[in-house]
């Protein structure tokens, strides 16, 4: 597809090093959605800058360059190598990955280690490079978690990441994944990513959300961005239909269409300021 056409292309996370990812198999399928377990495999960032971001630039995409890390010193020397280099629209923090120097927390389900690693990414970027972090469903607290990244001076907030699950095959009696557990996506996440999408936007407004999670069709666009949302993404969706974003752009225009609305814009967070359900309403129900 002419990758112009869409708001942006987001890039698999990019770590300073090569890294082979975990053992395999690495996916399952599951019901309403798929579990993986890629761990990060990528070329790292010397060859993404050699080859990959170069390859969308020549395309004119608008490439929102995601980053990963395992402390928060590599976070910051990613986003000081990216400073500068052309064709880069946005820096989208992945803060799903485990801390080497706090035995293995996730930097995601903290608080303070997710505004540290945003604070760390932030200073190192140019002032006017917009810095999303990208959150985790998998926390008690995600509003909590949300204030800590803007706070810290994320611009954004992507959400949400895959949810941790685990898939055992009951004819050979052990886990399906070679890194037993793996992350949940597809259509089965999409109740929690409004849900999660409803909860930072209702706490915070004026932040720009990135939703992502199960999207499938033009209509589950609507719902994220009634929830709060002002973009949306897919990922698992192109697995079955790489033609995807063009067709869902295509239903989400019917689906505004079909609803009067010229401006989508307008429709960021409608659900929480539709009026309730009055009297008349409900005399129609049976
Ligand atoms: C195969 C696969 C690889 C992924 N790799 C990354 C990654 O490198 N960085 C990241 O932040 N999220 C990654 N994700 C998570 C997705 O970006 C997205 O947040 C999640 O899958 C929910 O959206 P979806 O249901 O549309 O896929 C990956 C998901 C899948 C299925």
């Amino acid at each position: 597809m002419d990758v112009t056409t869409l708001g942006a292309v987001v890039t698999k996370s990019i770590m300073l090093k090569p890294r082979s990812g975990r053992a395999t198999p690495r996916m399952a399928e599951t019901p309403s959605g798929m579990l993986n377990s890629i761990g990060l495999q990528g070329p790292g960032i010397e060859h993404f800058l050699e080859h990959d971001l170069p390859w969308l630039r020549r395309r004119r995409a608008r490439a929102m360059v995601s980053i990963a890390g395992g402390s928060i010193e590599e976070y910051a020397q990613l986003a000081h190598r990216l400073r500068g280099v052309d064709g880069i629209s946005a820096i989208e923090v992945n803060i799903s990955c485990p801390n080497v120097e706090d035995r293995g927390q996730v930097f995601a389900c903290n608080r303070s280690a997710s505004a540290a690693v945003v604070h760390a990414v932030r200073r190192a970027t140019a002032p006017g490079l917009p810095v999303l972090a990208k959150l985790s469903p998998d926390v008690t607290d995600l509003v909590d978690i949300a204030e800590g990244c803007v706070g810290a001076g994320a611009d954004g907030l992507s959400m949400i990441n895959t949810l941790l699950g685990l898939v055992i095959d009951t004819e050979r009696m052990r886990p399906v994944l070679g890194g037993v557990t793996g992350g949940l996506s597809g259509p089965a996440i999409r109740p929690v990513a409004v849900r999660c999408i409803w909860q930072v936007h209702q706490a915070m407004p004026d932040v720009p959300i990135l939703g992502m999670g199960g999207v499938r069709t033009g209509v589950d666009v609507l719902e994220m961005v009634l929830a709060g949302a002002s973009a949306v993404s897919i990922g698992t969706v192109l697995f079955n239909d790489p033609g995807a974003p063009t067709r869902i752009a295509g239903e989400l225009r019917q689906a505004l269409a079909a609803r009067g609305i010229t401006r989508l814009a307008d429709l960021v967070g409608y659900a929480h300021r539709a009026p309730a359900i009055g009297p008349a309403d409900r005399e129609e129900l049976p």
